[in-house]
């Protein structure tokens, strides 16, 4: 192998006023598996991450509670990491913004960019709660929408008409921390001079730094021009103060970046073999990766190697982007009870089922990913529990009691052996190129091909017939080294599953190249079941549970975790032709009934005119009778793409409304609506 990288990775830092969720832990996840598969190749590779701790949500998330920031951000951290070690993601650091390291980082990088010229200040007029003495984000601000009238709406964008303005636009506008009336006050702010690095940035964003899409749509804001950022926020904040300027502090986006730096130079005290100045000075030869949602790509691919760059240290080598998490085909949502947070996940299920779904889902690119319940728990089953763990199953105990747990020196089918052997380096490219579906769909291949081959060769027959029993012990052999391989590829998303197979191959922690090597006249462990079956109940109990975890906060209507709303949000404005791409229809259902297996699907049969359509619905719960259904008059959207389901294709949708559970609400026409007509 040639000489061992250096390589410093990052997850987008956690804000430390809530609970991480299924959403957040993709990334964490996504981000972990490629360390393990890097760490598990032999290189050097360091993971740190950090709680990002400042700004004024957090300061007055703290003063509701009645405890200060700081004890705040300590109960919260505590909080993130046991979820995170529960999840198995396996920081070499996990820190906080509100660090010495951090601050003095800060003050550093900020003094380098104000020396070399690139620190602006000018007066800026915003809305100020004279009560409360501070300045109001516009998340503070409430008041009557500008455009359609609708009342308590957040300061930037209105929920119902979903209108954007400027919070100086709100009519009768109000504090949302006092009720007072706020007044229009000026105050100087800092500014960093994001146009001094045009052309530094058009060249790393086009350097390959970047997924193709991500690159694209930087492209036109830089083509759009550069604005300088605002990089100050006055006094009551929870922060860093910025340097000489008394009352003024850091935006809190200005400092998390930061504390990337900050966890790695905290790191490099416990840890001598680390040097700071070899990861981040200009001419570092280490490389250097963040992982993030599509939601903070400009903080990221524009400030954050800006900043770098005009205080003197290295860039990123790239910026990794991943999309967002949908449960079920929609947004998560608390009143579906899939908004499910990392500890209720937990309180259910093993953590690995979960790595393993995101991991067959991740590609490369920035798509969203879906977590289809039931896909999930099929899966897991299917491929963990009766493919993988399956293998060593079958094959452990005819090796304990023929042999005494001895595997023999064996290779009875050298093509099999080898067509593994030539399938590693194709997964080791997959994982590195992040693509890990691609990576866990030729594992699986991998599987079945054994499964197939022991299915043949049927040991449990052939240890029947007299003078068979060696051969018996060469095929088990070959199946327990094949599963061995397995536990190797798959170790990066399942260590647990995997640490478990080494106690029972009775090995030293596996690594990569191990692969390459078979076990012979070796003896084993006792087998133990390596993973159990997800039992569909337990996902039912987990949505119950989100759903009471939602009845507990309801109250709160105040933006979390920075600007995340408990109510939903109205989704982006579309234009009338996207609408219309929308084919909606009346349907009649001709036939409703309960589909065997599935715990909330019905079965509707549709005509819609000159045509037939199957449909799998989730509206079981609110139609325990679905025979009633018959007869009745529905909207359908007609052009979806069908959708494979276990239970047959699903060919479009029919819409209700409501919360969910027994409050679905199947939409009807007016009578007089015909089959096939076109809802406009
Ligand atoms: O969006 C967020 O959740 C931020 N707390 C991410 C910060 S990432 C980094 F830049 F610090
Ligand atoms: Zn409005």
């Amino acid at each position: 192998m040639s000489e061992a990288r250096k390589i410093l990775v990052t997850s987008a830092l956690p804000y430390a006023n809530g609970s991480i969720h299924l959403g957040h832990m993709l990334e964490y996840i996504q981000t972990d598996m490629w360390v393990r598969f890097q760490k598990l190749r032999g290189n050097q590779c360091v993971y740190v991450c950090a709680d990002d701790a400042h700004g004024s949500a957090i300061m007055l998330r703290a003063e509701k509670e009645g405890i200060t920031p700081e004890q705040l951000i300590a109960n919260v951290q505590a909080e993130h990491s046991a979820d995170f070690a529960d999840f198995l993601v396996d920081f070499d650091n996990f820190y906080s913004t509100h660090s010495d390291e951090n601050r003095e980082l800060a003050e550093l990088i900020y003094t380098r960019l104000h020396d070399a010229g690139h620190i602006a200040t000018r007066s800026v007029t915003q809305y100020f709660d004279p009560e409360k003495g501070m300045f109001l984000a516009d998340r503070f601000i409430k008041g009557t929408c500008p455009k359609c009238g609708a009342e308590d709406q957040y300061g930037d964008n209105c929920e119902k008409c979903g209108a954007t303005y400027e919070p100086t636009e709100l009519k009768d506008p109000r504090s949302a921390i006092s009720g007072a009336t706020p007044v229009l006050k000026d105050s100087k702010h800092f500014f960093f001079k994001l146009p001094d690095f045009e052309t530094m940035l058009k060249e790393w964003t086009r350097g390959g730094a970047l997924q193709d899409s991500v690159a694209n749509k930087i492209a036109e804001w830089l083509d759009s021009g550069l604005q300088e950022w605002d990089i100050s926020r006055d006094a009551p904040y929870f922060g860093f103060e910025i340097p000489g300027e008394p009352g003024k502090y850091f935006y809190v986006w200005l400092d998390a970046p930061i504390g990337y730096m900050a966890s790695f130079q905290n790191l490099c005290k416990r840890r001598p073999e680390l040097s700071f100045e070899a990861f981040w000075s200009k001419d570092s030869s280490a490389e250097l990766y963040h992982f993030i949602g599509k939601d903070i790509i400009n903080f990221h691919t524009l400030f954050w190697p800006a900043m770098l760059d005009g205080a003197g240290f290295r860039k990123p080598t790239a910026v990794n982007v991943h999309g967002y998490l949908t449960v079920n085909g929609q947004k998560m949502s608390k009143s579906r009870g899939t908004f499910i947070k990392a500890r209720t996940y937990l309180e259910h299920l093993n953590p690995e089922y979960l790595r393993y779904y995101y991991a067959s889902k991740l590609g490369r690119g920035v798509d969203d990913l879906d977590l289809n319940l039931e896909d999930f728990v099929q899966k897991v089953n299917s491929d963990l529990v009766g493919k993988v763990v399956n293998i060593a199953s079958r094959c452990a105990g005819f090796i304990h009691k023929g042999n005494g747990g001895v595997m023999v020196d064996a290779n009875p089918e050298p093509e099999l052996w080898a067509a593994f052997q030539t399938a590693a380096p194709g997964i080791a490219d997959a994982y590195e190129a992040r693509d890990f579906a691609r990576a866990m769909r030729e594992i699986m291949h991998l599987a079945d091909r054994a499964n197939a081959w022991i299915a043949d060769k049927a040991p449990w027959a052939l240890n029947k017939v007299e003078g068979k029993q060696a051969e018996v012990q060469e095929i088990c052999a070959l199946g327990i080294n094949l599963f061995r391989q397995l536990v190797i590829f798959l170790k990066p998303v399942l260590p647990n599953l995997a640490a478990a197979a080494e106690r029972f191959l009775n090995v030293e922690p596996l690594s990569w190249s191990d692969h390459a090597a078979p076990l012979a006249n070796h003896s084993l462990n006792a087998f133990t079941p390596l993973m159990t079956r997800i039992e569909p109940a337990k996902i039912d109990a987990m949505i119950e549970a989100s759903k009471e975890d939602l009845a507990a906060q309801a109250t709160e209507a105040v933006a979390q975790g920075n600007g995340e709303l408990i109510k939903e949000p109205l989704a982006p404005e579309i234009n009338f032709d996207a609408f219309a791409a929308v084919d909606l229809r009346i349907a009649l259902i001709e036939k409703a009934e309960f589909v065997e297996g599935a715990d909330k699907l019905l079965r509707l049969t549709l005509d819609i005119g000159d045509a037939k359509r199957n449909v799998f619905s989730g509206i079981k719960s609110a139609y325990p009778e679905p025979s009633k259904l018959e007869g009745r008059l529905t909207l359908y959207v007609a052009n979806l793409a069908p959708r494979k389901m276990k239970f047959g294709l699903s060919e479009g949708m029919v819409l209700a409304a409501g919360p969910g559970g027994s409050e679905i609400y199947l939409l009807s026409p007016d009578a007089g609506a015909k089959p096939g007509q076109r809802v406009m």
